[in-house]
C-alpha cells in the first residue's frame, strides 16, 4: 500500500494554536523578521529543527522513572554505556548535555591556532567550536553536492581526493582529526555511503590522523545505505550503523536527534589518553563522568531511544514521510535540494526567488513569507547563517521525529505551493542589528523597500 502511516498511536496530545495572517504579520515585525525570535506559542507547525523536538515513547517515559540520580556511579549511566558500546564499539563513552558540549571538549583538547579540521560539511556549532580555538574548519563536500538539482544517492560524501590532497599537504602535524558528518546536515541531510567512509578511513589512517564521526543522524544515514548502496539491502539498520562506527576512532553525538531524546549528547573515543583529558574537562564544566550534565532519567531516555531509532518500521516511515513532503512540493515546481534528505527538506530559495539577490537573504525572506502565510516555521541555511562561506541559499524544513502526522505534512505542502504561486510578491531583507558570532540566532532584519 502507498499510504504512509505513522508506526505508533498517540497517547498524549499537545494543542497547537491558529493565528490570523494579520497577527502573524505583527509578530514578525516585533521579532525583527528573525523566526528564531518568535515565541513558540505563536507557531502552528514548527519545522525550525529536528533537534530536541522528538516525541518520546512509552518505553522512554517508563525508563525515565527508573532513572538513577546518584551523583557518582549511576546505574542509568552504565545502562547507557552498555548500549552505546554495543552500538558503536567505542571504548570510552562520555555523556554531555548536548552535542556542542562534546564538540567543545574535543576541540579544545585537539585544536589550536594553525591547525585545520576537514569535514564533509561542518555544522554551524561545530565550525564555531573549532574556530573559537583559533583552528580552521574546512568543508570538503563531494562534487555532486554543488548542483542542488542532481539526484545522486550519496551527496553527503566527503571529497576523497581533496581530503587526501589536504592531508598530504598539511600532514598529521597540522590536522588533528578528520570529521565526517552523517547525515550531512549543512549539505541537505544527504547521506554518506559506506564506500566513502571506508576510503576516508583508509586515507586518514595512511596519514596517521584519527577519523571522527559527527554521528547526530547515524540511523537515518544507515537507512539510506540499506536502500541505496549495493550489498546492504539484507543488513539490519543496526548492523549498518555498527559498520559505520567501526570505521571511526571516535564520535561526537547529539542525542537530540537520532536518540529520540529532548536533551543530551555523547563524546566517544577509543584513545584512552585522550578520553582521560576529556573527562578532566568534562568535570570542570559539565559534571561527573557518570552523568555529564544530564539527569539520570535523561541517560535512560537516550539509551532506550538509541534502540528505538533503529527499528525498521520507524526508519521506513521516517524517510518516506520526509520524501513525501519533498516530492509533493518539488513535483509542483518548488525547487528543493534533491533528492529529499533524511530529517529535512531544503527549499532552494535562490532558485525559487530569483528576484532576491544573495545579499538580501532569499532563505530568510522565504522563512518570513511561509510563517506569515501559514504559521509554519523553517530556518534559513545560507548567507545569514554562514556569511560568505554559504554555498547555497536554502530554507530548511526540519521534521521533528514522531511529532507531526500525515495531515500536518499535507498542510505544509499546500502552504508552500500557495507561497510559491505568490513568490514574486516576496521582498528581500536587510540586517539592521547583529552579534559577532552565530548571528542567525539573534540578528534583526527589515524588509527591503
Ligand atoms: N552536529 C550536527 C550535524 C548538528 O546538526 C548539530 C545540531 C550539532 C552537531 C550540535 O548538536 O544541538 O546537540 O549541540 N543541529 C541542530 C539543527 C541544532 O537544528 O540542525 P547540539
Amino acid at each position: 500500500m502507498k499510504t504512509i502511516i505513522e508506526p505508533f498511536r498517540i497517547k498524549s496530545v499537545e494543542p497547537i494554536r491558529q493565528t490570523t495572517e494579520a497577527e502573524r504579520a505583527a509578530i514578525l515585525k516585533q521579532a525583527g523578521y528573525n523566526v528564531f525570535l518568535i515565541e513558540a506559542a505563536d507557531i502552528l507547525i514548527d519545522l525550525l529543527t529536528d533537534s530536541g523536538t522528538s516525541a518520546m515513547s512509552t518505553g522512554q517515559w517508563a525508563a525515565m522513572m527508573r532513572g538513577d540520580e546518584s551523583y557518582a556511579g549511576s546505574e542509568s549511566y552504565y545502562r547507557l554505556e552498555k548500549t552505546v558500546r554495543h552500538l558503536t564499539g567505542f571504548r570510552h563513552v562520555i555523556p554531555t548535555h548536548q552535542g556542542r558540549a562534546a564538540e567543545r571538549i574535543l576541540f579544545s583538547i585537539l585544536c589550536k591556532p594553525g591547525l585545520i579540521v576537514p569535514n564533509n560539511s561542518h555544522f554551524d556549532t561545530t565550525r564555531a567550536n573549532i574556530e573559537s580555538t583559533g583552528a580552521q574548519a574546512v568543508d570538503l563536500p563531494c562534487a555532486e553536492s554543488a548542483d542542488t538539482q542532481a539526484k545522486a544517492p550519496f551527496k553527503g560524501n566527503i571529497d576523497l581526493e581533496a581530503l587526501d590532497a589536504l592531508l598530504t599537504r598539511e600532514g598529521s602535524a597540522r590536522v588533528p582529526l578528520v570529521m565526517i558528518t552523517v547525515t550531512n546536515n549543512t549539505g541537505g541531510g544527504q547521506p554518506v555511503s559506506l564506500a566513502n567512509l571506508k576510503q576516508a578511513h583508509e586515507i586518514s589512517r595512511r596519514h596517521g590522523v584519527p577519523l571522527y564521526l559527527d554521528a547526530c543522524r547515524f540511523a537515518e544515514n544507515a537507512w539510506f545505505i540499506r536502500e541505496r548502496e549495493a550489498g546492504y539491502a539484507d543488513w539490519s539498520p543496526k548492523q549498518i550503523a555498527q559498520k559505520m562506527f567501526s570505521l571511526a576512532d571516535g564520535c561526537t553525538f547529539s542525542a537530540k536527534k537520532d536518540a529520540l531524546a529532548n536533551i543530551g549528547g555523547l563524546l566517544c573515543a577509543n584513545d584512552s589518553r585522550l578520553a582521560e583529558q576529556e573527562t578532566n574537562l568534562l568535570i570542570l564544566t559539565e559534571g561527573f563522568p557518570t552523568y555529564g550534565g544530564l539527569a539520570g532519567r535523561d541517560l535512560e531516555a537516550i539509551a532506550v531511544g538509541l534502540e528505538e531509532v533503529l527499528d525498521e518500521d520507524y526508519l521506513r516511515y521516517r524517510i518516506a514521510s520526509t520524501a513525501y513532503l519533498g516530492r509533493h512540493i518539488a513535483d509542483h515546481g518548488v525547487p528543493i535540494l534533491e533528492p529529499p534528505g533524511g530529517h529535512a527538506i531544503y527549499i532552494d530559495a535562490a532558485r525559487m526567488l530569483r528576484h532576491i539577490p544573495k545579499h538580501q537573504f532569499p532563505g530568510a525572506a522565504l522563512a518570513c513569507a511561509l510563517y506569515r502565510h501559514a504559521g509554519i516555521r523553517g530556518v534559513e541555511i545560507g548567507s545569514v547563517m554562514f556569511g560568505a562561506e554559504a554555498r547555497h541559499e536554502l530554507l530548511r524544513l526540519a521534521i521533528p521525529r514522531r511529532v507531526y502526522t500525515q495531515s500536518h505534512i499535507d498542510y505544509v505542502v499546500e502552504a508552500i505551493l500557495e507561497v510559491n504561486e505568490r513568490r514574486n510578491e516576496i521582498r528581500g531583507l536587510e540586517i539592521i542589528e547583529q552579534p559577532r558570532f552565530l548571528r542567525h540566532f539573534s540578528c534583526r532584519f527589515q524588509p527591503v523597500a
